[in-house]
């Protein structure tokens, strides 16, 4: 097991291991008992689940909630819940920091950061996206040319007379803000490691904000190393978004261990808000699979909404902007708009 700040240097598990249970190094069951036939597989999937109209379910908060249900089973296997429209907001403030968090790369963070913030926009939610990514590809992706930032999250986390009025720029979608980043933030990781508190920088910095926002979204780069401490230490909870294919889940647990050492360390408060299956293939049994063991792994933390694989993601990323204004009739887009819908009642409008 890496440190703390142990990169992205999650140890490798082979293929075909059952997947960690959360926050233990100890696979489920014995490699064998995972490996189950193919039919057996299939006969799993069709296994119908019973359908109450209304069932208790544990929230991300740890508390117990009554949730209705619909009449049908949704991607995850399990009874997809009535999600209502979040409720109109007529005042803005005391919002929740949510982080993105997954230290493989190229599993949804980004994509998920922005669609997901500009489909609460659309709820009338205000929103601030903080690029938290040296790569700056949340900035990129909403239309920001990396090289003409006058000022980005690195000056707002080394000058303490920098505001955040004079770094926030407007994302172009109506209520939602952006951090903008780029490389510089790079230097960062090396020089917050000589600085007091240096876990809590971005807390300090996003102090400000929480009256003015509803929802923060922090987009993390793919590693645990400081600067994802410094959002998980920021961040009231946290949202895993994990690819639908079997290499996904290794790292799972490495991951997880960082989440409750944070929380045990640094941020008492810190909560798994929830873990979002992504470039879902339904057509597959693999992907399918994958989702079932989602589940298996993480129970109820597995948000029944699932983002399916589409090109219009990279297309709406090449051109700048979220994919629900982009092609805004489009099953992406309505995914996304569901997905708000889920987070808004499991930790918004609670
Ligand atoms: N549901 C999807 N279907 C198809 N392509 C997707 C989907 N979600 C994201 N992508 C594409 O996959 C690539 C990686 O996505 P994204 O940048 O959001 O991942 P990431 O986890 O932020 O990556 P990194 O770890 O490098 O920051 C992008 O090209 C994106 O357009
Ligand atoms: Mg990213």
């Amino acid at each position: 097991m890496a440190g703390f700040y142990g990169g992205s240097s999650a140890p490798d598990m082979p293929p075909r291991m059952p997947i960690p249970a959360p926050g233990s190094d100890v696979p489920l069951g014995t490699e064998d008992a995972a490996v189950t036939s193919e039919a057996a597989r299939e006969d799993a999937m069709t296994l119908q689940f019973p359908l109450p109209e209304q069932r208790v379910v544990e929230s991300a908060a740890g508390r117990a909630a009554v949730q209705t249900v619909t009449g049908e089973t949704g991607p995850t296997g399990r009874p997809m819940p009535v999600l209502p429209d979040p409720r109109p907001v007529t005042e803005h403030g005391n919002a929740r920091v949510i982080s993105m968090c997954n230290q493989k790369g190229g599993v949804g963070k980004t994509t998920t950061t922005i669609n997901l913030g500009a489909a609460l926009a659309e709820y009338g939610r205000k929103v601030l996206l903080v690029d938290f990514d040296p790569q700056g590809s949340l900035s990129v992706g909403l239309g920001l040319n990396p090289h003409e930032m006058d000022s980005t999250v690195y000056n707002l986390l080394m000058d303490p007379e920098a505001t955040l009025d004079e770094v926030v720029v407007p994302s172009g979608v109506p209520g939602m803000d952006l951090l903008p980043s780029n490389i510089d933030l790079s230097a960062a990781e090396v020089q917050l490691v000589h600085e007091v508190a240096r876990e809590q920088t971005l807390q300090r910095v996003l102090a400000p904000a929480i009256e003015k926002y509803d929802v923060i979204l922090i987009d993390c780069q793919p590693s645990l190393g400081l600067l994802t401490v410094n959002a998980l230490t920021a961040s009231d909870g946290v949202i895993v978004p994990l690819e639908c294919e079997y290499f996904a889940l290794r790292g799972v647990a490495l991951l997880k261990a960082t989440i409750d050492k944070v929380k045990q360390r640094l941020n008492p408060g810190l909560e798994v808000d929830g873990v979002l299956g992504t470039m879902y293939d339904g057509r597959t049994l693999h992907g399918r699979e994958v989702l079932e063991r989602l589940v298996q792994a993480w129970g109820d933390q597995v948000f029944h909404t699932v983002i399916r694989r589409t090109v219009k993601f990279s297309d709406s990323t090449v051109a700048g902007e979220p994919i629900t204004s982009y092609a805004s009739g489009s099953s992406g887009a309505e995914a996304y708009r569901q997905l708000a819908k889920e987070v808004a009642a499991r930790c918004l409008d609670v």
